[in-house]
C-alpha cells in the first residue's frame, strides 16, 4: 500500500510517499524557519502565504524522488489539524484537490497521530504494546498511553505552554533566533548547566499533567535582575547567556523525564516513546534512554528528522487509519483544535 501524506500545520511545508506505512519512499521537508526567524517565532499570515507558493513543487518532488505516479497510489493523507488553520487549510485544499482529480481515498489524520506514529515507522516491528509516550513539540507536551497501533489514551497534558514554545521564547527573549530548541541545545553543550536554578512547577493533584509558562518567566526575571543583553553576534555568545540556556534546558528536560518515569512506574508499560519536535533534544534523548534503562524498558525514539514535523509519519499515520476505514469526504476541513485521546 503506497500512501501520500501532506503535512503543513505549522510552518514546515512537507510530503512524502510512504509504503506499507514502514517503508519512506520520498520524504521532502520544506522549513520556512529563515523567513520566520527575524519574527522570533511563526507568524500565521506569512507561513500560510509561503505553504500556497511550496505546496505544489513540495508534493511533485515527493512524488518525483518516489518515481510514483499518481495513479499508482492507495490513497492521500493529510493533515487536518491541530495546528494554525490558515496553514492547514493550504494542506487540506491541496489533498483535496489531488485525492478528487485522481479518484483517491481521501484520509484525515491528527498532527499527534503522526508524531505518535514515527516510532512504528522508524523501528517497524520493534515496538512494544502497550507503550507509554511522551509527546513533546512547538505545540503539545503530552503523555498518552498506546494500548495498540493508532490508539491513544491522553494520561496528562501540559496546562499552559508546550515545552518547544518554552525554547522557542526563551530563545526570542535572549536574542537567540527561531527556533529556538536547536539553538539552546547546540550553546547548552559543554556549559554549566548548574549555574542558575530554576524549577518546573509540579502539579500537585496527582495527574500527569505539565506546566512550563512559570519556568519561561524565572528565565526572564533572571534576565532583568543580572541586566542581560539580547546577544547581538551570534557566534560571539557570553558564557553568562550558554550558562543560562543550559539551566533552563536541564530544568525543562528534569521534568518531562520525571513525569515520564513515575507514569511508566504506575503503568508497567512494554516500552517508552519519545517523539514530537523537542525530542530531537540531546539531553531529553539521553536522560530519556537512561531512565528506559533505569525501568527495564526499550526506548523508542524516532531520528531528528520523523521527530521534527515530516510527512512520511502523516502518511504513516493515514496508512493506520485507512487500514481501519477512515476516510473523508470532500466537505473535509481544516480543525485547528482537534482533539485526540
Ligand atoms: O514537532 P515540531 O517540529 O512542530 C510542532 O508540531 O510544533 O516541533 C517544533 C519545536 C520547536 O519549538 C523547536 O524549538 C523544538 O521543536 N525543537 C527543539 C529541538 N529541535 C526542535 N527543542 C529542543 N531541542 C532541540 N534540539
Ligand atoms: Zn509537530
Amino acid at each position: 500500500m503506497r500512501i501520500l501524506g501532506i503535512e503543513t500545520s505549522c510552518d514546515e511545508t512537507a510530503a512524502a510517499v510512504v509504503e506499507d506505512g514502514t517503508r519512506i519512499l520520498s520524504s521532502i521537508v520544506s522549513s520556512q524557519a529563515a523567513i520566520h526567524a527575524p519574527f522570533g517565532g511563526v507568524v500565521p499570515e506569512l507561513a500560510s502565504r509561503h505553504h500556497i507558493e511550496n505546496i505544489c513543487p513540495v508534493i511533485s518532488s515527493a512524488m518525483a524522488e518516489a518515481a510514483m505516479e499518481y495513479a499508482a497510489l492507495d490513497a492521500v493523507a493529510v493533515t487536518q489539524g491541530p495546528g494554525l488553520v490558515g496553514s492547514l487549510l493550504v494542506g487540506v485544499q491541496a489533498a483535496k484537490g489531488l485525492a478528487y482529480v485522481h479518484g483517491k481515498p481521501l484520509v484525515p489524520v491528527h498532527h499527534i497521530a503522526g508524531h505518535l506514529q514515527a516510532p512504528f515507522l522508524a523501528h517497524a516491528g520493534a515496538v512494544r504494546l502497550p507503550a507509554l509516550a511522551l509527546v513533546v513539540s512547538g505545540g503539545h507536551t503530552s503523555l498518552f498511553e498506546v494500548p495498540a497501533e493508532g490508539e491513544f489514551h491522553l494520561l496528562g497534558r501540559t496546562r499552559d505552554d508546550a515545552a518547544g514554545e518554552a525554547f522557542d521564547k526563551v530563545a526570542k527573549l535572549l536574542g537567540l533566533g527561531y527556533p529556538g530548541g536547536p539553538v539552546i541545545d547546540r550553546l547548552a553543550q559543554g556549559a554549566d548547566d548548574r549555574a542558575v536554578e530554576f524549577t518546573v512547577a509540579r502539579i500537585k493533584d496527582g495527574k500527569a499533567d505539565f506546566s512550563f509558562s512559570g519556568i519561561k518567566t524565572a528565565v526572564l526575571h533572571h534576565v532583568r535582575k543580572n541586566g542581560i543583553a539580547p546577544v547581538s553576534d551570534p557566534a560571539r555568545v557570553p558564557d553568562e547567556v550558554k550558562n543560562l540556556v543550559a539551566s533552563f534546558q536541564r530544568a525543562v528536560v528534569t521534568a518531562l523525564v520525571r513525569r515520564l518515569r513515575r507514569a511508566a512506574e504506575e503503568r508497567c508499560p512494554a516500552s517508552l516513546i519519545l517523539t514530537g519536535g523537542v525530542a530531537a533534544n540531546s539531553l531529553l534523548r539521553r536522560e530519556a534512554a537512561r531512565a528506559a534503562e533505569e525501568l527495564g524498558r526499550p526506548l523508542f525514539a524516532p531520528p531528528i528528522a520523523l521527530s521534527t514535523d515530516n510527512a512520511a509519519m502523516i502518511a504513516a499515520a493515514g496508512e493506520v487509519a485507512f487500514r481501519k476505514g477512515v476516510r473523508a469526504g470532500w466537505d473535509l476541513d481544516a480543525e485547528p483544535h482537534l482533539p485526540l485521546g
